[in-house]
């Protein structure tokens, strides 16, 4: 059971959250988000989409994109998401939610867009090149979200920023359009260890699908010798693991390891850590690339046989939209009347 905060006003809870399609998932994303779209299922209706559009804000190799969207929707179907009971789907098959995003950039400010950091890390010193799209991204995932009137939106740490903008966006929208409590204000839910998973490489950095070194990060296609591996070499510090978390606090890469832990074993930090408080790394790493061989392994066998029907994940994704479409059609009506748009 995941503690969710109740949102303000009368909206009925509904989750929403989203994943690019761009190379493949990794353990960031599943400890981070995925595993608690699971947990979610029991709790409200979920709707879990496979963000196509925002993955065009950088190039992208059409087949690639497109062989990617069927992945990244077998890991979401691999990882426990239940294609009857939520809504899963490709965001580019709703219309939606680029309706919704023109609107959102005219309510949406130039300065709230210029303090997104994310913009700012992924722009890089390239931003009079970067696509316009990159830079009114969260304005298409606050559309992504409102289309639905989602309350609850289950993420890792980096999208709290992106988070808090969709908020803004749908109170100024509702203040705007003299309809109060016409778009809920989602609550991000942030839980468990492993909202922050870092590199395994420099436990300073987010571990990335972009990071050029593939050591960096266990990808959820791995198979047992790469994990273990990966494990096995995750960069360390000389001294032995502590006596109690507080001993983690300037341990950046143990700190880390120690949360992976604490995730995979559905545990607290505290619990992790304590069958080797004072012991050096080697025993801790063996436990460690166990765990995780036995929890993701499972997860790869069965993306590899979801994947080798490719057209029954197309089917699963059309069905989603059209019960996403669904949803998405009297929000935008209304949303049209309020806008004063004629039709
Ligand atoms: P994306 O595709 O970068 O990441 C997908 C999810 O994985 C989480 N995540 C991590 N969590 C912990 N540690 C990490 N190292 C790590 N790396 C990634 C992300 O926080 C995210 O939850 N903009 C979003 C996609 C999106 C979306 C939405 C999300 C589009 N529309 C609407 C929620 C609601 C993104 O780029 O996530």
């Amino acid at each position: 059971m995941i503690e969710t905060t109740e949102t303000s006003g009368a909206h009925s809870p509904l989750v929403f959250s989203g994943m690019q399609p761009t190379n493949t998932l990794h353990l960031g994303n599943y400890l981070g988000a995925l595993r608690n779209w699971i947990k979610l299922q029991d709790q409200m209706p979920c709707v879990y989409c496979v963000v196509d559009m925002h993955a065009i804000t950088v190039a992208q190799d059409p087949q690639a994109l497109a062989a990617s969207t069927r992945e990244v929707a077998a890991a979401y179907i691999a990882a426990g998401v239940d294609p009857k009971r939520s809504i899963l789907f490709n965001q580019s098959q709703v219309s939606a939610h680029a309706e919704l995003a023109w609107v959102f950039n005219c309510v949406a400010r130039m300065g709230w867009l210029n303090r997104m950091t994310q913009f700012k890390e992924k722009a890089g010193k390239n931003r009079e090149n970067s696509s316009v799209g990159l830079f009114v991204y969260p304005n298409l995932m606050a559309a992504d979200i409102l289309a639905y009137r989602a309350t609850h939106v289950p993420v890792g740490e980096d999208q709290k920023q992106h988070l808090e903008l969709a908020r803004d966006i749908a109170q100024k929208f509702n203040l705007d359009f003299g309809a109060p409590d016409f778009f809920p204000l989602p609550e991000p839910v942030i839980v468990g260890p492993g909202t922050r998973v870092m590199s395994l490489r420099d436990g300073t950095k987010k571990m990335s699908k972009s990071d050029e070194s593939d050591y960096s990060r266990i990808n959820l296609t791995d198979d047992a010798d790469a994990i273990s591996q990966k494990i096995r070499k995750a960069r360390t510090d000389p001294e032995p693991l502590p006596d109690s978390i507080e001993g983690l606090k300037g341990r950046a890469e143990a700190e880390n390891l120690v949360n992976i832990f604490a995730a995979l074993a559905d545990t607290t930090p505290e619990a992790a850590l304590a069958p080797f408080a004072g012991a050096q790394f080697s025993g801790f790493k063996n436990a460690l690339a166990d765990l995780a061989v036995a929890k993701l392994t499972p997860l790869a066998g069965e993306m590899r046989r979801l994947l080798n029907d490719p057209a029954e994940i197309d089917r699963i994704l059309k069905d989603g939209a059209d019960r996403a479409r669904a949803i998405t059609v009297p929000v935008m009506q209304e949303v049209r009347r309020l806008v004063g748009f004629v039709g």
